[in-house]
Parts: C-alpha cells; sequence; structure tokens
C-alpha cells in the first residue's frame, strides 16, 4: 500500500480546500504514472483515518475525482483508477512534454561490467538447445518441497528464517561435508564449508578475494564465459591455456609458471567448458605439484561430477590437497535444477572467514529452510536415488543426441560423444555462414539457448541433450538438420 500520508500532503494552513487539495495530489500521481488504471484506492473511511481528514472531505475529494473521470467507484467492489485513461503526459522542468514513465537511465555515470555475458530468455513453447541443463522435469521437487513444508511446522519454524550463520546452515554444511567426502574424497568437516547461491557466487567471493588487479589467473583457452568476465572486472590479467583431449595442459602451466608470478588458475575438470574433456588424473596431480611449488591457488569448478556415463569420475584435486591450493566449488544446479539456487565452496578456514565477511555485505546468508530440506534429501537417500535415475536418462539421451546428430547432420558438424557432463561440443564446418542459425531455428520453433560469442569466435557451441526428452530430441535435431542444410545452400 501507499504511504498515503506522504503522498497526500495535507496543508491546514494553505487556503485551498482540503478536498482539493486530495483530488490534486490523486491526479499528480496518476500523471506520473505512480497511480496506474485499474490500480484499486484505499475507501473513503480508510483514506480519511491513513491521511487524518473528516470522512466526509474524502467522499467529496473521490466524487470530484470520480466526476472529472479519473477515478471510478463500483459497487460492493471499492474504489479504482479509472481503467481508459489517455495517456498521460507531463511537463518536465525543461518546458519538454515527456510521457508518464520511469526514467530509462541515470543522471550519473555507471561503470559497464566488463566483458558482461548475454543471458537470453527463451518462449516457454520452444525447445531449447541449451549448452548443458539438467531437465528440470525429472528432479524430486515434490519431496524437496515437502521436506521445506515439513520444516515450517516443526520446531525450527522461526529459528530458521531468523538471521543466522554467514558460512550457512551448520546442519547442511555438516551433512554436505559427509556427502563430499563418500563421493569425492573430500576429508572437509562443516568448518570448511561454505553454502552460496550457486557456484557463480562462490566463483564471484574467491575471485574478488584473491585476485587484486594486475594479478595473472590462468584459464584455459576458451572458457567458461561467466569466470573470464568476473576474473577481469577484478581487474586481474587472464592467460590462455591450450587444452587437449586430456584437458588443459599442465606442460604450459609450467612453462607460464617460470616467466611470470601466476596468482590463481581456474579449471572444470568435469569437464572442460564448454570441449566437454575430462582432466586426466596425471595432470591433475602435476597441476597439484605445480601449485604447492609456485604458490597459486587452484579454484576448481567441479560444476559436472556426478555426470559421467563411462566409467566413475576421477577423484578431485581437492581430495588430494595437504597444503591449502585448492578452493573446490559445487552446486546443485546440475544435480536438481538450476533453479534450486544452492551452491558451495570448500576450503581452508582463513579464506572461508575471509568469505564470510565479503558474503556478510553482499547477501548476508542463504535460504536455510531450502539448505536443511537439502539436507534431508541427502540422509533419506532421495539425492542418491534421484542422480541414478537421472544418470540413466542421460545416458540414453546422450546416446540418442549423438546418433541422431551423426544421422541428420553429419555432412555438416563435427563432434566427439562426450563421456560425461550434459552437452556435445559440436564444431560446424567452417564454410558453414551461421549468422542465421538462431533465427532460423526459432523461426521453426527451436530456441538456441548457447554463448553466442563461443559460437561466432569458434565456428562450434555445447548443444545441451540432458534437459530434452526423446521426442524433444529427435525434433530438435531434425530441426537443425533442416536450418544447417538451408545454411549450407546459402553459403554456396
Ligand atoms: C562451468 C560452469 N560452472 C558452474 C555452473 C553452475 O553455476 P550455478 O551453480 O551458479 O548455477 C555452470 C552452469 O552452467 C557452468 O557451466
Amino acid at each position: 500500500m501507499l504511504p498515503w500520508k506522504t503522498v497526500i500532503e495535507i496543508r491546514r494552513d494553505s487556503k485551498t480546500p482540503l478536498f482539493i487539495q486530495i483530488t490534486k495530489a490523486i491526479i499528480r500521481e496518476i500523471s506520473y504514472g505512480r497511480l496506474k488504471a485499474g490500480q484499486a484506492l484505499p475507501g473513503s473511511r480508510s483514506l480519511s483515518e491513513l491521511i487524518g481528514v473528516n470522512r466526509k472531505t474524502s467522499i467529496i475529494a473521490y466524487e470530484e475525482l470520480m466526476a472529472q473521470g479519473w477515478i471510478e467507484i463500483l459497487p460492493s467492489k471499492g474504489t479504482f483508477v479509472a481503467k481508459d485513461l489517455p495517456v498521460v503526459t507531463y511537463h518536465a522542468l525543461n518546458g519538454e512534454s515527456k510521457h508518464a514513465a520511469y526514467p530509462e537511465k541515470t543522471c550519473f555515470p555507471v561503470k559497464p561490467w566488463v566483458a558482461a555475458t548475454t543471458v537470453y530468455q527463451r518462449h516457454a513453447s520452444m525447445i531449447a538447445l541449451d549448452d548443458g541443463s539438467p531437465d528440470t522435469r525429472l528432479a524430486p521437487l515434490d519431496i524437496i518441497w515437502r521436506n521445506c513444508r515439513s520444516l515450517t511446522r516443526g520446531p525450527f519454524k522461526n529459528k530458521l528464517l531468523a538471521y543466522g550463520d554467514l558460512q550457512g546452515d551448520p546442519r547442511f554444511r555438516e551433512v554436505l561435508a559427509e556427502y563430499l567426502s563418500n563421493t569425492r574424497g573430500l576429508a572437509c568437516q562443516k568448518e570448511h564449508v561454505m553454502i552460496t547461491r550457486g557456484s557463480i557466487m562462490a566463483l564471484h567471493l574467491v575471485l574478488n578475494q584473491i585476485v587484486n588487479p594486475g594479478d595473472v589467473v590462468l584459464v584455459g583457452e576458451t572458457n567458461y564465459p561467466a569466470a573470464n568476465s568476473i576474473i577481469l572486472n577484478c581487474g586481474g590479467s587472464l592467460q590462455t591455456i591450450p587444452v587437449d583431449e586430456n584437458g588443459i595442459s599442465t606442460h604450459h602451466v609450467e612453462e607460464v609458471c617460470k616467466k611470470i608470478k601466476v596468482t590463481a588458475i581456474y579449471i572444470t575438470p568435469h569437464h572442460h567448458f564448454p570441449t566437454t574433456v575430462t582432466l586426466s588424473a596425471e595432470r591433475r596431480l602435476h597441476l597439484l605439484e605445480l601449485s604447492q611449488k609456485h604458490q597459486f591457488a587452484i579454484l576448481e569448478d567441479d560444476y559436472d561430477y556426478d555426470f559421467h556415463y563411462a566409467s566413475g569420475p576421477i577423484l578431485p584435486l581437492a581430495s588430494f590437497d595437504r597444503q591449502g591450493s585448492v578452493i573446490y566449488m559445487g552446486s546443485f544446479s546440475k544435480l536438481l535444477a538450476p533453479g534450486i539456487r544452492i551452491g558451495y565452496l570448500v576450503a581452508p578456514q582463513n579464506l572461508i572467514q575471509a568469505l564470510n565477511q565479503a558474503r556478510r555485505h553482499l547477501d548476508r546468508q542463504g535460504d536455510f529452510v531450502l539448505e536443511r530440506a537439502l539436507s534431508q534429501l541427502i540422509l533419506d537417500g532421495d539425492l542418491q536415488r534421484h542422480l541414478k535415475k537421472s544418470l540413466k536418462a542421460y545416458r540414453i539421451r546422450r546416446n540418442l543426441f549423438c546418433q541422431t546428430l551423426k544421422k541428420r547432420c553429419l555432412e555438416f558438424v563435427n563432434f566427439n560423444p562426450p563421456e560425461g557432463g550434459m552437452a556435445i561440443w559440436t564444431k560446424f564446418n567452417s564454410s558453414l555462414d551461421l549468422k542465421n542459425l538462431s533465427e532460423n531455428l526459432a523461426s521453426k520453433g527451436v530456441y538456441l539457448d548457447v554463448d553466442r560469442e563461443i559460437l561466432r569466435q569458434h565456428h562450434a557451441t555445447r548443444l545441451g541433450f540432458a534437459s530434452l526428452n526423446e521426442t524433444e530430441i529427435v525434433t530438435a535435431v531434425e530441426i537443425l538438420g533442416d536450418c544447417l542444410e538451408r545454411a549450407s545452400l546459402e553459403t554456396h
């Protein structure tokens, strides 16, 4: 509700009658767009109480406004701003006539975000070819909401909504530490775990804490664009390292370290973004050794750890780290759904304490109800059952996507079936002109929800298979084939 006492400022010392003061104030709010067509107004009794006038005065003011066509009073429904108001114009101070609207720009300069990445919003009715998202239809949402409901009925219901631990719900951290120890061999306790809103927040906090302007941060050549963007916005200097079928080349890392001081390296070992390759066990150990020798941080973004189809995953670098080099980051975005904004980082306590302070001034704390509901999901074995089920479904989808892509698009694309993850790194024939690809796909009901800059620069993209069911996969690849055929004809 609007703060009516401030909006309608009654001046008893003014010569203007009170009902006209009220009328003018309401007309002003409508003209400035702060009161919208059809918006409910307080009844005359409430209005008189809210602004401290006699009820008769507000009745007369409303009658005047109704006579002028600004408001309508609907019997047994209430008082509303009139629905069919003409587009209102007002005169700004400089005399220019403008439409009443919220200002489009600030009157002060805004620092641009360096290397911003674009977020695309797909149309709900389209099939989305994304760059590797889970199928939220498979997520055990009913169980999560049931867990939330039982918490809000239980003895903790008020405590969970009070100001709490900056680092995340202690009970969840305890359960998660044990889960990470069982599934990834991380020798961590709840003190080493910090809960964040997705791993992007973990990355943001860590990079801002350890990177100073001019510091060198190593990344794979072609990298997760969001990570590059945060590094650049911290003032870091990006140095790229080649990536081959065994992941980032640690030999090249070694060569760089001989020449310059390196502050950190950002890696996606399971699986490299965007090419989907796995960092080999040998290179993991080599990188750990280099980080200890040259004292740089390893930011291990293990977003895809759970989804490995051929064999089991390789243990994270963090599970071998005894010197405090590795900051391990993970997320429930792939495991459950990207809208469940829960991620985490695991690191030595001195870093966690500094990050708690940074978080204190950014977000205060996470969502304890959801965190506690996820604890229950893990303790009841529901998360593990979901993982088993989705892994099976995604393996089938990966195979089907690869088969269909091979059958329908082989003359236009080149790819290796990925060992894990949710996407296929697909390289397009260099002769194809792809500038109209997204528009052509969209006109046939397929939304290409991928990083356009990677597509433009590398003539390649990740094509996600996990979020589509089998019928959708066949339809999407068929349409992709049609559009690539069209691109090929346009090229020749
Ligand atoms: C490389 C990489 N890291 C992390 C994530 C997960 O981010 P978040 O947990 O913030 O949703 C993604 C999501 O697509 C990703 O591609």
